[in-house]
């Protein structure tokens, strides 16, 4: 991978490896009409109006930019039902990557986990993986399944800087498999950049273990690669014996040990739809059965060919490290700005997008006034900055409705790939910093309206007490009459 030396290397900062040639405009609404917005929207970012938002940091899925060749390809979508060019493009980029045989199509990455649970998960098995992800959880406990996370402990501690934070400890992955036998787990799931831990990456050596483990013990591996370009940035940049492995070859090593790979193309692909591949006969027709059913045809599965297009192209790209280092890079720098402002982020700096750590910056508020969804509420008052909680709330409440508290209360503010400049971040900086000097003015939040699926998704709360108003009056006498 290449590297641009700064002549003053103490300023070095992130330097972009593409133009920008078409953009869109942005409003900052004042202060009082954000904390209007933010009321309106049930404190709940998910229900904010991108029009309200200045800074759009609630995901990286599906807003990353598209490259001039991504744009161009989808001019040359061939749209049809069945046998479609785009199809065939798409299956041929994905086998330059991956190197696999046999391909399923997806609406999105939600999609392939509901095909994998439908296929795999029995009423009364156990998943096993590194760490859940919210939609990946919620179609295995539709199922009757359920999940256990054997990620290693430091990957919960935030300011633990250990590398490779998404670990499965193998012992215990060894131990839950020898206990409760290979009949009783509906297959093992490896997260690439292990999204609600702060986009840790997994080492390479860790996966290929737990492949093998599986492999040894008869149980179906599985990995999630929605996150897996920045998770193999991180095996070349934090790995040396990976640093001159070209990344093609980690691609097929990871496709050739797991059983199946699937992956959301809102993030692996810079596009939208999503992907099922595998080198395995039997498990394929097991799942393809429920892709005419659920998804659509077998060469669109609910894309549009337009997104194929992109997706084939975004796919080659996600060979180029000049490319895939982009969004590392700038969350790079995020972290460690917030971190020498002493705001108190998750450690290193992962994908995604930096990670804030709420149980720190608001001790205060207990896990029931949801923290870290209090702080994403105020961050939008105080910056028209969108994050998206990443806590209690976005956990689901046990069988007999108590809470589950999560172990990490995060508020994340993702970095979309190519899409924000420099100041723009260094604006972010500037108002987390206010707002983390100003901490002990946010309150706790509370449900008016809880849906009993995802949550976090549509849910509704109210601020306890008078917390933004006063907000809103210390943003006035600090920054008088600024946006
Ligand atoms: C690790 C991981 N897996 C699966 C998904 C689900 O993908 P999608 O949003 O396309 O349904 C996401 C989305 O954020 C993700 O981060």
């Amino acid at each position: 991978m290449s590297t641009v030396k700064f002549y003053d290397e103490a300023n070095k900062v992130p330097l972009e490896m593409h133009k920008v040639r078409v953009v869109q405009k942005l409003t900052l609404l004042p202060v009082e009409e954000r904390q209007k917005r933010i009321e309106a929207a049930g404190n709940n970012t998910f229900l904010l109006q991108n029009k309200d938002v200045f800074m759009d940091m609630l995901t990286d899925s599906g807003v990353n930019a598209m490259s001039d060749r991504q744009v161009a390809a989808q001019f040359v979508a061939d749209d049809s039902y069945a046998g479609s060019e785009s199809c065939n493009r798409l299956v041929k980029a994905i086998e330059e990557v991956f190197g696999t045989k046999y391909f399923l199509p997806a609406h999105q990455g939600r999609a392939a986990e509901n095909i994998l649970a439908e296929a795999f998960v029995k009423p009364g098995q156990v998943t096993l993986m590194n760490f859940h992800f919210t939609t990946t959880k919620a179609h295995i406990t539709r199922l009757g399944g359920s999940v256990v996370e054997l990620v290693t402990a430091k990957g919960l501690e935030p300011q633990n800087d250990v590398p490779f934070k998404g670990d499965f400890d193998l012992n215990r992955l060894r131990e839950e498999i020898a206990t409760r036998g290979k009949d009783n787990i509906g297959f093992v799931r490896i997260e690439a950049g292990t999204n609600l831990i702060g986009g840790q990456p997994i080492s390479m050596d860790n996966m290929l273990a737990v492949a093998e483990i599986c492999r040894e013990a008869g149980v179906i591996s599985v990995l999630d690669a929605s996150l897996l370009q920045d998770n193999v940035y991180f095996i070349k940049t934090r790995d040396p014996k990976y640093r001159d492995v070209p990344a093609q070859e980690i691609y097929r090593k990871l496709a050739d040990a797991c059983d199946i790979v699937y992956w959301s193309a809102r993030k692996l692909g810079f596009s939208r739809g999503g992907a099922i591949i595998t080198n395995n006969a039997d498990l394929y027709t097991r799942m393809r059965t429920f892709v005419p059913l659920y998804e659509g045809f077998l060469t669109y599965g609910g894309m549009e060919v337009r997104s194929m297009e992109s997706f084939a192209v975004g796919m080659l790209e996600s060979l180029d490290m000049e490319y895939i280092n982009q969004g590392p890079i700038f969350i790079e720098y995020l972290v460690s700005e917030l971190d020498k402002a002493g705001v108190p982020v998750v450690k290193p700096a992962g994908g995604l997008g930096a990670h804030l750590n709420a149980s720190e910056i608001v001790p205060h508020l207990p896990h029931n006034q949801y923290p870290a969804g209090a702080l994403g509420a105020a961050l939008y008052i105080a910056g028209g900055i969108r994050g998206m909680e990443r806590g209690t709330l976005s956990e689901q409440r046990e069988p007999d409705g108590t809470e589950r508290y999560a172990e990490l209360e995060l508020l994340r503010l993702a970095v979309p790939r190519r899409v924000f400049t420099l100041s723009q971040i260094k604006y972010v900086v500037d108002r987390v910093k206010w707002l983390y000097d100003n901490r002990e003015l946010i309150g706790g939040l509370d449900f008016y309206e809880e849906p009993a699926v995802l949550r976090f998704f549509f849910g509704r709360l109210r601020p306890i007490g008078d917390w933004q108003q006063r907000l809103v009056k210390k943003f006035r006498d600090d920054f008088g009459d600024s946006l």
